[in-house]
């Protein structure tokens, strides 16, 4: 496995796989990696011929006063839990490069409109346009058949298949299932900032989740009754401050009042430093 550091090395890397009739995957994170990055390395290793970890800590997607410098580093472990994975490139820039203007004065900026306002975009009004930006640029730096992200990350995710619809990104866009702890806490590499007790409660975010899987499933189509019985669950746990649920459809975001079609649950919280998110997905017929 190689390490490459430049945008020139490794758009001409990609270019010259993809001339030979190579099948190019990549893996956008900001590193830090836990089983639900591997589970996306594993599924572009199985479908491609070469696999590409980008690995960089995106300082346009975070606010002033988020986690930018508290973000978990370790590139020594990541390289290393990569390789074991056989990805074939670690794509590691430094903000210089990405930005050689400087991350703020970055000019051009890519913004989804709508998508990136509602739920998470509330309390995130940057955040989306700075994963919208960045993964703009890395579709260009690694110019990769397919793209694999999670669907833990389902705003993350309708955003950049949006953005990539658009602007006419030749990129197969793979969202790849949650990676949940036994318990059911969906991975996060901001798992790391919760306290033991923390912990213990975090994992009523899935429980409000299943809550409202055992109600759908039982054949609840209105969505005012799935989210009282969702808020009753979050009752107690009282190191849950619950940010918002969301019952929308998974691809515009538009709130739905009545469950039908491709139906997306989720749910933002903070528990004590940390801003946790999960999701569930259902097919309505
Ligand atoms: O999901 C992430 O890790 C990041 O938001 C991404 C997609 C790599 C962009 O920085």
């Amino acid at each position: 496995m190689k390490v490459i550091k430049t945008k020139t090395e490794m758009r001409r890397i990609v270019e010259q796989a993809k001339a030979a009739g190579k099948m190019v995957g990549v893996v956008p994170t900001m590193g830090y990696f836990h089983d639900g990055h591997l589970e996306l390395m594993r599924r572009a290793r199985a479908e491609c011929d070469v696999v590409v970890v980008t690995l960089f800590v995106n300082p346009t997607q975070f606010a002033p006063g988020e986690d930018l410098e508290a973000y978990p580093r370790d590139m020594e472990r990541d390289t290393e839990m990569a390789e074991s994975i056989g990805v074939d490139y670690v794509f590691a820039p430094s903000v210089d490069e990405m930005y050689p203007g400087g991350s703020e004065g970055s000019v051009t900026l890519v913004q989804v409109e709508g998508l990136s306002s509602v739920m998470c975009g509330c309390s995130r009004p940057t955040h989306f346009r700075g994963v919208a930006t960045v993964v703009s640029k890395l579709f260009n730096i690694v110019p990769a058949q397919k793209a694999y992200f999670g669907q833990k990350d389902a705003q993350q995710l309708a955003v950049i298949r949006r953005m990539a619809a658009d602007l006419d990104f030749p990129v197969d866009i793979t969202g790849a299932p949650t990676v949940r702890e036994p318990d059911g806490l969906a991975m996060s590499s901001r798992n790391m900032y919760l306290a033991p007790v923390e912990r213990e409660q975090a994992v009523f975010l899935f429980k409000a989740l299943q809550a409202a899987r055992g109600l759908i499933e039982s054949g609840e189509r209105n969505s005012r009754s799935i989210e009282e019985s969702m808020e009753k669950v979050f009752s107690g746990a009282p190191l849950v401050d619950v940010e918002y649920i969301a019952i929308c459809d998974s691809i515009y975001l538009r709130p739905l009042e009545i469950l039908s079609g491709e139906v997306l649950i989720a749910v933002a919280a903070r528990v004590g430093r940390a801003r946790l998110i999960d999701n569930m997905q259902f097919k309505i017929e």
